[in-house]
């Protein structure tokens, strides 16, 4: 594919140079169509029996972008009392949040609990201190699967070497607790991992949990977790997460669980990435190209900072090259590397990556950067964080953050 951005008319007919120059680069711009599209698609995964797709908030907790998920009709789980916050904010009762943390502190337990919302424990301390805490009450418990899947070994949650969840061997010591504090255990959840486009690992950990979840006799829900993917190579026509082969291929897994428990409780999901990734780009500015012992630099604005991925786990992002407003046409192709402005050699967007030849006053349009993008930005040598803006449905542009400014970054002190 030449250009997404083009195909997908991603700006709704404004032009970037202008959206770079009204607001500023680096510059995270969404596309509310696309946004829906995909909460939409994750919120149909299950349609046979009780389902909920709870956004991953963590992806990206732009307030308005959670309104768009409590509109589409997701609901959502939350990892921290920050991430609840941004929730209730949004609108979202609390019905429709699940607490899903590890290794909370009493205050941050008791704040889920003095506003009711679902917790899952993720470890046999963390379900005493829950017991202790809110005697008699309803609670759910993450249960390590076994098996992990997933981008990168840093974002593999499920399987022996990692610390989320409760493995298996210790669900007798699950009940032992229930027991001494009247808990009923109403839901368990997993998440096996970030990022797969094969969806057999994940049915394997349905598999899994539905064999597991017999054990459980009052479970008023099961989460399977997230991690579906999205063609992060998609100008070289990567194929999409195979959704409806996934769900022709999830639905005989249930119907075999439903069979032998004697009913369907709430099936459960926890898609992050699936639902936002797509839906943002990052404009940012070429300052400086540079050749230094035979490699061409490309220094933009987009540092680590602003998108960590590429430096923290080697991702790969699409870029597109913009200029005077205009997509740079891909049949002419150089290998270049596109860095960013903060002082580390790691500050690197594309290494080698074979692109139009960039030149100094260019923009670099960033695909994908919907999900991990703003949510793990920082303010590493002092740059304040970037501004978001939403493309509306009838191409209007909306500010949705604004760009953090130095009396911010000074209010702290
Ligand atoms: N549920 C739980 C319990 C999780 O820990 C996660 C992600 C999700 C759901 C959503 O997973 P998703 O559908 O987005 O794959 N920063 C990394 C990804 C870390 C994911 C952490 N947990 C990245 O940029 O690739």
């Amino acid at each position: 594919m030449n250009s997404f951005i083009e195909n997908v008319n991603f700006f709704e007919g404004n032009n970037p140079e202008e959206l770079a120059k009204t607001y500023g680069t680096p510059l995270y711009v969404y596309n509310e169509k696309i946004l829906r599209n995909r909460m939409d698609a994750v919120a149909k995964v299950i349609t046979k029996y009780p389902y909920t797709a709870n956004y991953s908030v963590k992806a990206n907790t732009n307030i308005h972008i959670l309104k768009l998920a409590l509109e589409e009709g997701n609901n959502c789980d939350a990892m921290s009392v920050g991430e609840i916050q941004m929730l209730l904010k949004a609108g979202f009762p609390k019905e429709r949040i699940f607490f899903v943390p590890n290794n909370v502190s009493e205050e941050e337990m008791q704040f889920a609990i003095d506003n009711g919302i679902m917790t899952s424990c993720d470890s046999l301390q963390q379900l005493e201190l829950y017991g202790s805490l809110n005697k008699g009450g309803k609670v759910a418990v993450r249960i390590n699967p076994g098996v992990g899947a997933g981008h990168h070994e840093k974002v593999i949650t499920g399987g022996k070497k990692t610390k989320f969840g409760i493995s298996e061997e210790f669900i007798p010591k699950i009940f032992e607790i229930a027991e001494k504090y009247n808990l009923t255990i109403a839901g368990i959840n997993q998440h096996i991992g970030s990022l797969f486009m094969d969806p057999q690992p994940y049915l394997d950990a349905v598999t899994n949990i539905l064999r597991i979840a017999l054990q459980f006799k009052d479970l008023e829900f099961i989460d399977f977790g997230g991690g579906y993917g999205i063609p992060y190579h998609k100008l070289d026509d990567e194929a999409v997460f195979p959704m409806e082969d996934f769900k022709k291929r999830l639905e005989p897994i249930l119907d075999d669980f439903v069979a032998k428990y004697g009913r369907a409780p709430l099936f459960k999901s926890e898609p992050g990435r699936f639902c936002v990734a797509e839906g943002s780009v990052i404009l940012g500015r070429v300052h400086a190209v540079k050749h230094n012992n035979g490699k061409t630099f490309a220094g933009t604005d987009i540092g680590m900072n602003v998108l960590v991925r590429p430096s923290m786990y080697d991702s790969w992002h699409d870029i597109e090259v913009i200029r005077e407003g205009k997509v740079v046409a891909r049949d002419n192709l150089m290998e270049q590397t596109v860095t960013g402005n903060i002082c580390e050699s790691g500050d690197i967007l594309a290494k080698d990556r074979p692109l139009p030849e960039m030149k100094r006053g260019d923009l670099a349009c960033v695909l994908d950067t919907g999900a991990y993008g703003w949510s793990m930005c920082s303010t590493y040598n002092s740059r304040p964080r970037p501004a978001e803006v939403l493309i509306c449905k009838d191409g209007s542009v909306k500010l949705i953050r604004r760009r953090e400014t130095i009396e911010d970054l000074m209010k702290l002190f």
